[in-house]
């Protein structure tokens, strides 16, 4: 099968000052799912923007599907309009022919259809904008932090319900996350952003359902929290992941 996503030479730079990316080359396969870490500043998000084609990018070759959704930090839905409305925002039919309700379905928001976005959840709100995300059947689900402001125990559940959808409908994900942990739940392979490239790509090699306690998860995570600079130690004397 073919890559989902192949990109050559990726640069981003703002106002001529060093490259926030810096000759990117990233390729995605049908099915993986990448996690994308870094320090804050590195780049992520400008990685994500450019592949959702929010971005002016330049580089020497781009594979990049047809069908892309992106899911942010915050849920950014229409004030204004129905849960199920902004599910089917964009997408010509999606609330005549069920496509929008199947979706909130997915997410297990059928019973806030009619209801106004500012009278969600936290936690309901991001599962709205992933039915909003899923209606549209993306071939690369790209994901901002989509869970970094939600409590601890509804963000194990949002990781729980964003594994269970991929596994149902096989998009490929770039999620950018500050969470080693999160990466290590959920990722196929991860990418760490440093300076402009990649400076670790590995693969996860566990299969699912993972035992957060599984050895081999424990030691790719202190390197990873390594590389990102926070030793454990430093955790616990306060000093938190940048
Ligand atoms: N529109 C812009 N104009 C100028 N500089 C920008 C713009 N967007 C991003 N930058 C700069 O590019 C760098 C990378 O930003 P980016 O938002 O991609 O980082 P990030 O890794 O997503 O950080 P965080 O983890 O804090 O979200 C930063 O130094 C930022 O100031
Ligand atoms: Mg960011």
């Amino acid at each position: 099968m073919s890559a989902v996503v192949a990109i050559r030479g990726l640069t981003r730079r703002f106002n001529g000052d060093a490259p926030v990316l810096d000759r990117i080359d990233l390729s995605i396969q049908p099915g993986e799912f990448v996690a994308l870490l870094g320090r804050s500043g590195s780049g992520k998000s400008t990685l994500l923007r450019a592949l959702a084609g929010l971005d002016p990018i330049t580089g020497e070759g781009m594979t990049l599907p047809e069908r892309r959704a992106v899911v942010f930090q915050e849920p950014r839905l229409m004030p204004w309009k129905s849960v199920i409305d902004n599910v089917a925002l964009g997408v010509p039919g999606a609330r005549e022919n069920g496509a929008a309700a199947a979706a909130l379905a997915d997410v297990g928001l059928s019973h806030r259809a009619g209801a106004w976005p500012l009278r969600l959840s936290g936690g309901e709100a991001q599962r709205a904008a992933l039915a909003r995300a899923l209606v549209r059947e993306p071939q690369l689900l790209l994901l901002d932090e989509p869970f970094a402001s939600l409590d601890a125990l509804t963000r194990l559940r949002m990781q729980a319900l964003v594994r269970e959808l991929c596994r149902r409908h096989r998009p490929a994900v770039l999620l950018v996350t500050h969470d080693v942990g999160e990466a290590l739940a959920l990722a196929t392979r991860i990418l760490v952003l440093e300076g402009g490239r990649f400076r670790r790509d590995v693969s996860v090699g566990v299969d699912h359902p993972r035992r957060r306690t599984d050895p081999r998860l424990a030691s790719l995570e202190a390197e990873l929290l390594a590389e990102l600079g926070v030793g454990e130690t430093n955790i616990f004397e306060g000093e938190t992941p940048t």
